[in-house]
C-alpha cells in the first residue's frame, strides 16, 4: 500500500510507503524541511500532519492506515 503524501503550503505530492521517515519523503519530493539534530530533541524539522498534529519529521514515519496524507510545513520557523 502507498500513502499519498502532499506537502503545504507547496501542494507538492508524493507516492510513499508507510514506515518511510517524513523527512526522507519530503526530500524526495524536493521539499526543503530545516533540520538540527536529526534525533527528536530540537524541533527544528516540526511539520503538522493533518490538522494541526505536530510532529518531528526526522522521528516521525508516515502513518499506515490511510491512502493520503496532509503535511504542513512551516515556511516561517520561529524557533
Ligand atoms: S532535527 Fe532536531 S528534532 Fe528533528
Amino acid at each position: 500500500m502507498t500513502v499519498k503524501v502532499q506537502f503545504l503550503p507547496h501542494s507538492i505530492t508524493i507516492e510513499a510507503q508507510p514506515g518511510e521517515l517524513i523527512l526522507e519523503v519530503a526530500q524526495k519530493a524536493g521539499v526543503f524541511i530545516p533540520t538540527g539534530c536529526l534525533m527528536g530533541s530540537c524541533h527544528a524539522c516540526e511539520v503538522e500532519l493533518g490538522e494541526g498534529n505536530p510532529v518531528c519529521s526526522c522521528i516521525k514515519v508516515i502513518p499506515a492506515g490511510s491512502d493520503f496524507l496532509n503535511i504542513y510545513v512551516y515556511s516561517d520557523p520561529v524557533w
